[in-house]
């Protein structure tokens, strides 16, 4: 049975959807079919199709009470909108369906586990989330929520654990045909931690353990966590609220954070050895993975910064998904890179080699808004090191976003102060990268309204929406002493 709600968010988007021009949209980037969209969830690939679900409020381009979009790929770039998948019509959500997670039972249907929330009015008057976990089960179109719901509450947590802050669970099946969920929770210290649920049948659900606790070092609540084996090792992802910076790491305030360690399966022990920003630039939240059918871990996140959701009342829809980036470990180090479909979308190569200057040049065929541009940059004077090297985009007489290189102090610097923006938000985002003897080499991505920068190979990645008029799509390139520099661009189409 398809509730009244969920009836209603169908109808409006399908309406709605036809009034948004898809020029006004990101071409490759999946976005909401109408209104707001914040965090993927259940990214799994369920028959022959990747299905990307989202946290959605199809009737104004702010949060709201939230449903799951939703949308299937063969490729994960190129996304055909399905109906709504989840409206909050149950008692245990009926003010929101957050995040969750998806997995397919071995009968063959779809299940999606999520947070369900719960409004509870306060002795002083306000109100508080009751968050419990719940199962919705489908065919991939339609979903319907199950009887037992919530599968997962406040009874099942051991003490100390915040009925309040309990939300976005990630199931997996392990080697053995059982069950794991992991789970943001904040303990009594105030701060977060990640609790292991196991089950036999993806119904029924046990505490396990906590499967690792913040105690104050990464942030506070910990949402949206991740757990899983790459390259021999074990990976969390996690998106704290309210980090503090540390050097060059952190920067975002509700940030991501990748936990690389060793998990013992038969005990369930994760022990975190190395830690790292997931992305350093703007815009980046609650990422989910996949592995898909050859191997490869492919994460998705929200290219969005909490802070700096300030946009017109009147746009239609607001929120990106970044690209699908594979994951690999090197040196002890989450690494990224563009999935390989992306090569597919490539045309018009432009060439550009050896090129040497000073001051402001464009190039001939470089310019764009859907491209995928290469560049190495290396000193043009042996004598003296340039000081520093920009590349402006989204460019016309009055605004740019610039990438820009220092490389006596190995910064890399995202600027979009020039963009259109009228908002006091953060605009910018440094990086300290790689790199010796003033030589760099990175590849960036723009899809009309965002770029994202892969660093080394993936060894950090910068990413940042921006709005900017469509008309402006310039490029030119800046040095402050002698710069040499090879660039390689496609449009992507
Ligand atoms: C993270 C988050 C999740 C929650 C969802 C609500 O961005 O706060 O923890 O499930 O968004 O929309």
């Amino acid at each position: 049975m398809i509730s009244q709600a969920l009836l209603e968010a169908r109808k409006y988007e399908e309406a709605m959807e036809k009034r948004i021009p898809k020029e006004d949209k990101p071409e490759f980037h999946l976005s909401p079919r109408v209104g707001w969209m914040n965090d993927p969830n259940g990214f799994s690939f369920y028959n022959g199709k990747y299905h990307m679900f989202y946290q959605y409020h199809p009737y104004y381009s702010q949060w709201g009470p939230m449903h799951w979009g939703h949308a299937v790929s063969e490729d994960l770039l190129h996304w055909e909108y399905l109906p709504a998948a989840l409206a909050p019509d149950e008692l245990y959500d009926k003010d929101g369906c957050f995040s969750g997670s998806a997995i397919t039972l071995p009968d063959g249907r779809h299940l999606l586990m999520y947070t369900g929330v719960f409004q509870e009015r306060t002795r002083e008057g306000g109100v508080s989330d009751i968050q419990t976990q719940c199962i919705a089960v489908g065919d991939g179109v339609n979903y319907e929520k199950i009887e037992q719901n919530p599968v997962i509450d406040e009874k099942d947590l051991p003490e100390g654990c915040s009925r309040h802050d309990f939300r976005d669970p990630k199931i997996w099946r392990k080697s053995d045909g059982t069950y794991c969920c992991a789970i943001g929770n904040r303990p009594a210290d105030g701060s977060g931690q990640i609790l292991l649920f196991t089950s036999e049948d993806c119904f029924k659900w046990n505490f396990k353990k906590v499967l690792i606790a913040n105690n104050n070092r990464f942030g506070k609540m910990w949402e949206c966590p991740d757990f899983f084996e790459l390259d021999g090792k074990w990976v969390l992802l996690t998106s704290p609220q309210d980090m503090l910076p540390e050097g060059f790491e952190y920067h975002n305030g509700n940030g991501t954070l990748c936990l690389t360690g060793k998990y013992d399966e038969e005990t369930d022990t994760f022990i975190a050895e190395s830690d790292q920003s997931i992305d350093y630039g703007i815009d980046f939240y609650a990422p989910q993975t996949i592995l898909t059918s050859d191997g490869r871990r492919v994460m998705i996140g929200w290219m969005q910064n909490w802070d700096a959701c300030v946009h017109s009342k009147e746009d239609p829809w607001f929120g990106q998904m970044s690209l699908p980036r594979e994951l690999f470990l090197k040196n002890g180090r989450l690494y990224q890179k563009p999935i390989r479909e992306l090569d597919e979308m490539r045309c018009n190569k432009v060439v550009h080699q050896n090129v040497s200057f000073s001051g402001i040049i464009s190039l001939d065929g470089i310019r764009g808004r859907k491209i995928d541009m290469e560049l190495t940059v290396r000193p043009g004077d042996e004598q003296e090191l340039y000081q520093k090297f920009a590349v402006r985009f989204a460019q016309n007489e009055q605004y740019y976003t610039a990438l820009s290189f220092r490389p006596r102090e190995s910064i890399l610097k995202v600027d979009r102060k020039f963009s259109g923006s009228r908002r006091a938000i953060v605009h910018q985002r440094r990086c300290q990268v790689n790199t010796a003897d003033g030589e760099l080499k990175f590849r960036m991505i723009l899809d009309r309204f965002s770029v994202e920068v892969f660093v080394n190979d993936g060894e950090h990645v910068m990413s940042a929406t921006m709005y900017t008029d469509q008309g402006a799509d310039g490029i030119s390139f800046f040095a402050d002493g002698c710069v040499n520099i090879d660039v390689v661009k496609y449009d992507l189409v």
